[in-house]
């Protein structure tokens, strides 16, 4: 049988890390690829229990289908959770989803036609880069500084291609871990009501500060039209419960909820509820601080080990939070290519290519480090360091 697939499906490849995953499953490997919180973070027993108390008390209704935009306990536990990231927003002003995730393939099917341009971060999370294509959307990309977004760039980008969305990741971004200044966070709203776009601020790493003073959502600058905030709690109390929550103004959330029915009826309602009480009963407050601290350890082990190991050509970004740091090395040098030989020294990593739309970044690499102890950071910077040392 020749299948006739869609025509855009027979160009798209899927995402590299899914790939790599299948690649790292030998526990020998020490793999930086992940984008994952570490096993002990999870409240295991705690989500253990509220599961079966939840069950046993409401399981009639937890196992039945759910409302779309959410399951109500959930929201109204929300509200504080999202103003703890100075967002404002009342229940009726946000929506309940499978995970940060979904509220960008929602936003692009409330949006996007074949052929619209989409701004993006250059370099961007990859999985964006997926979903666009899915939707036939054509990403451009918008220079990067430390700070954040080049606003001249941006502007002229505006300018350029009308685009209907802006997409960001303003804290501790993936795949780079940067974080946008508070004067870019203004200037980005300014500039998204002044040519009539959308922003989706997308900030699943906010609460994975390690340094540094909080700085507002971009969200707070808003005037209620231009921002759609999405986060979740994938990254603070598990992301195989796939919970996440949009914040967009009602016209649009309208559409999301629509696009929402056809895609998955409503996110999992048992995964809901039980979220709600890890929320209420304040479990992510008291287990959040070590974990934090263990991250801090882990990511200054593996800066540490980048001046220890690496050639100083290596350039690396140096960020307050988050899951991830970013090399630089010398141009000729393809992280695509050498990833064999990384693998055969038992160590991983995802190369930078994928996270650019324009089919740069080949000397460019994401390192994770909330997903490894300290002895196998620096076990695996050493042989990562040598090989690059070799190439140089
Ligand atoms: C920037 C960004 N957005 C969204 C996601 C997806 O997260 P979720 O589990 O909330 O769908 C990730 C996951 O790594 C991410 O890095």
């Amino acid at each position: 049988m020749e299948y006739r697939f869609a025509t855009h499906m027979t160009t798209i490849t899927g995402n590299a890390i899914r790939e790599i995953f299948k690649l790292v499953g030998n526990p020998e490997i020490i793999s930086f690829a992940g984008g994952m919180p570490s096993a002990e973070s999870f409240a295991k027993h705690e989500i253990a229990d509220i599961y079966k108390e939840l069950l046993d008390e409401k399981g009639e209704s937890l196992l039945q289908y759910g409302a779309t935009d959410g399951y109500y306990p959930l929201k109204v536990a929300m509200v504080p959770f999202l103003a703890d990231k100075g967002v404002t927003a009342t229940e009726d002003g946000m929506m309940i989803v499978s995970g940060s995730q979904q509220s960008i393939d929602l936003m692009c099917r409330a949006f996007i036609e074949p052929g619209d341009v989409v701004l993006v971060e250059r370099p961007t999370y990859l999985a964006v880069l997926h979903i666009l294509a899915t939707h036939q959307a054509k990403p451009v990309g918008v220079e990067m500084q430390d700070d954040g977004v080049d606003l001249a760039d941006l502007e002229e980008k505006m300018r350029a291609h009308r685009p209907k969305i802006l997409y960001l990741v303003p804290t501790f971004q993936n795949p780079t871990g940067r974080t946008m200044s508070l004067e870019k966070r203004k200037a980005v709203v300014a500039l998204a009501k002044k040519y009539g776009v959308v922003i989706i601020e997308d900030d699943p790493y906010r609460d994975l500060r390690y340094r540094g003073e909080a700085l507002p959502a971009i969200h707070s600058f808003d005037d209620g039209a231009h921002v759609v905030y999405s986060t979740s709690v994938s990254k603070i109390i598990s992301p195989g419960m796939r919970v996440g929550v949009v914040v967009a103004p009602p016209e649009i959330l309208r559409k999301l909820n629509i696009a929402k029915q056809a895609v998955d009826v409503h996110t999992n309602l048992p995964a809901q509820a039980v979220i709600a009480e890890v929320l209420n009963r304040g479990i992510v407050e008291k287990r959040l601080p070590a974990v934090l601290e263990e991250y801090k350890v882990r990511m200054h082990a593996m800066l540490e080990a980048l001046g220890k190991y690496f050639p100083q050509e290596v350039k690396c970004t140096q960020p307050d939070g988050g899951l991830f740091i970013w090399l630089e090395l010398p141009e000729g040098i393809d992280t695509t290519a050498i990833f064999p030989q990384a693998v055969e020294r038992n160590v991983a990593y995802v190369p930078g290519a994928p996270f650019f739309c324009d089919g740069t970044g080949q000397n460019t690499m994401r390192l994770n480090f909330s997903a490894s102890n300290i002895e196998r950071i620096d076990r695996g910077m050493a042989a990562l360091g040598g090989l690059i040392g070799e190439l140089v």
